[in-house]
Order: C-alpha cells, then structure tokens, then sequence
C-alpha cells in the first residue's frame, strides 16, 4: 500500500511543495504509525520553506510542524499508544502527510471529545501562547500587556489566553484586522495609520508590565522603552537567520544588562524536542481548556492535506486572521 506526503522539494514559493508517494510500512521497534487528522499551516512553515530560520532543513524535506492524529498501527516495544487513541504532537516537520512514523515518546494524548481541527492550532501557537504568558512573563490578571502581531495564528492565542486571564490588553494588528483584536476584548492599534509607542504612550504613561513579540526587528529596540521598570518583554519571534539570532542574543544581553529593571526574555517552543516534561504539562491543560470551552482558536480556513500548496499561498498572502487547516478528507465531508 502506499500513501502520499508534501515534500518541499527546493527552497522558495509555494509551487515548490509537491505531492509524493511512499510506502506504507509496519511502524518499527517504539514506533507509532500516526494517521494525519489536522495539521496546522504554521508561519514557521513559510519561513523554513525559504530558508528565513536559524535551523531551516535543506529541501528535499518534509514539512508540517504540528499535528492532530490517530494511532493507526503500534511497532513492538511501544507500550503506552493504543491503536484507535486520538494523538497529538509536534514533530517541527513532516505533519503535511497522510501518514507519520513518531517514536512513541513524542506523541501526546488527546481527549477523545476534542475535535481535531479546533485541536491543531493549540499544538503549537496555544502552546506558544501559554509558555510565553505563564511561564517565561508569569502574569497575573489586571497585568497591561501589548500584544505586536496579534491578528496571527500565535496572536489570537495570546488574545484568548490573554482574555481568560484577565489581563488589560493592547494588540498590534493591520487596520482591516482590529475587529479580531476587539472581539477578545483587546484594544486595537492599526501600525499601518499610528505609531504604536506614541498610542501606548498616551494610554499607559506608567508603562506596560509585559510585552508579547511575535515580530521582532526594529519592534525589539522600540517596544522596550515602553515597559514599566521590572517590566518584561518576552521575544517569540523568528529571529529568520543564524545572524539574525547572535544578533538577536546581544540585544537580550545588552537590554538586560542596562540598570532599569526591565527584562527581555526569548522563548522558543523548539525545546520541546528535548525537554518535554513542562510541554506536556501545558499541553494538557490546553486540552482541558479546549474541552471545557474556555478557550477557542480562530480558524479562518480548511484545506485538504495535500492541498497543503493553496494554503500556503493563501498564508503568505498575509489575509489570514488566525489559523489555517490541513484536514483528512473524511473530516471535510
Ligand atoms: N518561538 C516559537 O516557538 C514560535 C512558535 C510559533 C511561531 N513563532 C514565530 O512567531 C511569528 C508569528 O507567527 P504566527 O504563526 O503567529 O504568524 P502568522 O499567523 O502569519 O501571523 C503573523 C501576523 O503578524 C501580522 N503582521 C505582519 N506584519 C506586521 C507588522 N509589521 N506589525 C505588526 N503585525 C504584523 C500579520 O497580520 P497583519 O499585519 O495584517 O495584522 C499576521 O497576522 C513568526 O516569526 C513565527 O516563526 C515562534
């Protein structure tokens, strides 16, 4: 038997994404054959397909960093999976695919009841969200906190997780995507009309106690000055090269470094790949919020998997608000 996956074949657009097959095979020793339910369309995936990532693979390569499956078969040693068990897991690549081979160890259990496409964004922008919220700025609810990209796939998380915290949020967002801003409950700042660190400086003359970067650039050096002293940026956004990473790190060790009491902090969801007991942890309670309906990811497209290329286009357009979807066709019908 075969089945097909998305291979990003050369460096670049989105036409470089091409179907393959492969051979369906036994999974081997504490291996687990993953059937693809839902994988999220993620700015990382952009970014890696033209090369813009400190760790960007070299084509030919699979992507797909964050899917929602089932057990389908269980390889010998694999003692906690159970074929039929809904899974999830972040694997950083290869999840635009009918079928993944995971060691047991990086598969993570899912409530039954959750869907899977309204599952897939918390796999990694939630988990994004959350880590940078409660465990790198820990806040607490009536906090001030700017959020700069908050119409994206990370940002509506940081609004929804923002939301049921109780904190006092300001988003950075295009003017056509502030209603998504508002509909959190945060207040919205157009960049493209106003300059956000006069807005915020008129809002909250005592400064912020957080901000969220999802952008970084020039965003870094100029958010900074607008936190209150022992305020706390924390910096999620790709830094889009090697270069861009070194210099990324002086920047965190001279702002840290200056006498003022505000601190830059950088998080990294990659760390999941080696450290995974705090990754687990956060997961489940996002699936427990997700459950119990206290949080909801905004999806604003659904794609069949291997139509992976048109969603990819679609992203880059930069029209998405929220999330988009890979789907198994049998969720679409
Ligand atoms: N550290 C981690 O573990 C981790 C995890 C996931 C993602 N990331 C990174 O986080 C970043 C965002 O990812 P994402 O998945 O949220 O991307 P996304 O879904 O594509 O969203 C990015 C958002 O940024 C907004 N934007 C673009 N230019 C902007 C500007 N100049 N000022 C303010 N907003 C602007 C875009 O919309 P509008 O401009 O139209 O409002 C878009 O909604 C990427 O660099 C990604 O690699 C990091």
């Amino acid at each position: 038997m075969k089945y097909k996956h998305i291979v990003v074949v050369k460096r670049g657009p989105p036409e470089n994404l091409r179907i393959e097959e492969c051979d369906l095979r036994d999974p081997l020793a504490k291996e687990v054959r993953v059937k693809v339910l839902a994988c999220s369309v993620c700015q990382p995936d952009v970014q890696n397909r033209y090369g813009l990532s400190p760790f960007a693979p070299k084509a030919p390569y699979e992507p797909g960093c964050a899917i929602v499956g089932v057990a389908d078969a269980v390889g010998p040693g694999a003692v906690r999976a159970v074929p039929g068990a809904k899974i999830a897991t972040y694997p950083a690549f290869g999840g635009y695919a009918e079928y993944v081979y995971l060691p047991e160890s990086r598969l993570v259990p899912v409530p039954p009841s959750l869907h899977p496409v309204e599952t897939a964004p918390v796999v990694l922008n939630y988990l994004t969200a959350y880590q940078a919220l409660h465990r790198r700025a820990k806040v607490k609810a009536g906090d001030k906190v700017l959020i700069i990209g908050a119409s994206g796939g990370c940002g509506t998380a940081f609004l929804d997780l923002g939301r049921l915290a109780g904190l006092k949020m300001y988003g950075v967002a295009s003017g056509g995507k502030s209603s998504i801003v508002t509909q959190f409950g945060a207040i919205s700042i157009d960049y493209q009309k106003e300059d956000f660190v006069e807005v915020m400086r008129r809002a909250e003359p005592d400064g912020l106690d957080f901000i969220f970067d999802g952008m970084g650039g020039d965003y870094v050096n100029r958010a900074f000055p607008l936190l209150r002293r022992g305020g706390v940026l924390v910096e999620y956004g790709n830094p889009l090269s090697f270069r861009g990473l070194l210099r990324l790190l002086v920047i965190v060790l001279m702002l840290n470094l200056l006498p003022n009491g505000r601190m830059i902090k950088v998080y990294g969801a990659g760390f999941a790949l080696f450290y995974r007991k705090p990754f687990l942890e956060d997961w489940a309670i996002l699936f427990r919020l997700l459950e119990a309906g206290k949080i909801r990811p905004v999806i604003s497209g659904k794609f069949p998997l291997l139509e992976a290329a048109r969603a990819n286009v679609l992203l880059e357009s930069g029209q998405v608000v929220g999330n988009l979807v890979l789907v198994a066709p049998e969720l679409l019908r």
